[in-house]
């Protein structure tokens, strides 16, 4: 998610973080404090598993504190909108395809007696998928090499083509209002399939832009249903947005 923060946690004890939409973070040095939820648990326990099989660059769980959960700091640059231009070269879109693909294949194998997720599991549940993979959760160095990735509140149960045709509706971009500084669509099946090829899937242009049209879809539901609930009028305008980009994408695939 994008956007802007509405102040939950007190900012006097750290400092406050950009680029939440759902959460507010805070950085007490080398970690972070978020608020967490009925689904905290399973994440810590995810991202143990994560790291136990080898990924780096995420946050490792450091409990939770009351209603709070603390993180390590992912020590790298996470972009804000408007997106920088090294988030849409053709090397961050590759380097964010395999580490999809190494994130996908490490879930290989969680246990899922007793898991809690914030988000619906969804079939064929394939891996575990990050389910907001996009550049705004994606941690570059200095040189705009992907690093890592955070944020992985809304994992669960899923298709590899789920988180793939999400992060190609961010990344590739997909959309009908294309960013100054990112790639018009008039390249966008050259980069879905670059990206597809990158991360070894044999998924089609046909099947991205049918997913990120479902996508886009429930993405809209959630944003309303958070704006409610957080009383945040920002997420209701997000979900106009990602509605109108689903609307275009159908005219594509029609
Ligand atoms: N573990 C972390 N390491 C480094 N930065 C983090 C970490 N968690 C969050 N942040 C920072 O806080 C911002 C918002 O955090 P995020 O977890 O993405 O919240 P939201 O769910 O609101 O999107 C990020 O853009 C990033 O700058
Ligand atoms: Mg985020």
């Amino acid at each position: 998610m994008d956007g802007d923060v509405s102040a939950v946690l007190p900012a006097d004890e750290g400092t406050v973080l950009a680029g939440g939409n759902m959460n507010t973070v805070v950085r007490q040095g080398d970690s972070v404090l978020r608020v967490a939820g009925r689904w905290t648990p399973t994440v810590h326990r995810y991202l143990d598993y994560l790291a136990r099989a080898g990924v780096h660059g995420i946050p490792r769980p450091l409990g939770i504190e009351g209603d709070r959960e603390r993180l390590s700091f992912v020590d790298a640059d996470v972009p804000v909108y408007p997106l920088p231009d090294h988030v849409f070269t053709d090397d961050a879109l590759v380097e964010g395809a395999r580490l999809l693909r190494r994130l996908h294949d490490a879930s290989i194998g969680f246990g899922l007696d007793g898991a809690v997720w914030q988000a619906p599991a969804k079939v064929p549940s394939e891996v575990i998928c990050h389910n907001d993979f996009s550049p705004h959760n994606l941690a570059y160095d200095a040189a705009g090499h992907i690093v890592g990735a955070i944020d992985f509140d809304f994992a669960s149960p899923g298709p590899r083509l789920w988180d793939l045709a999400y992060y190609a509706t961010r990344a590739v971009p997909l959309t009908d209002r294309t960013p100054p500084n990112a790639p018009d669509m008039a390249d966008a099946e050259r980069r879905v399939r670059l990206l597809l090829d990158a991360y070894g899937s044999e998924a089609t242009w046909a099947d991205v832009l049918r997913v990120a049209i479902i996508r886009l879809h429930d993405l809209a539901e959630m944003s309303r249903d958070k704006a409610v609930e957080l009383g945040n009028p920002r997420l209701a305008d997000d979900a106009d947005g990602y509605e109108r980009e689903a609307a275009y994408l159908a005219t594509l695939r029609d």
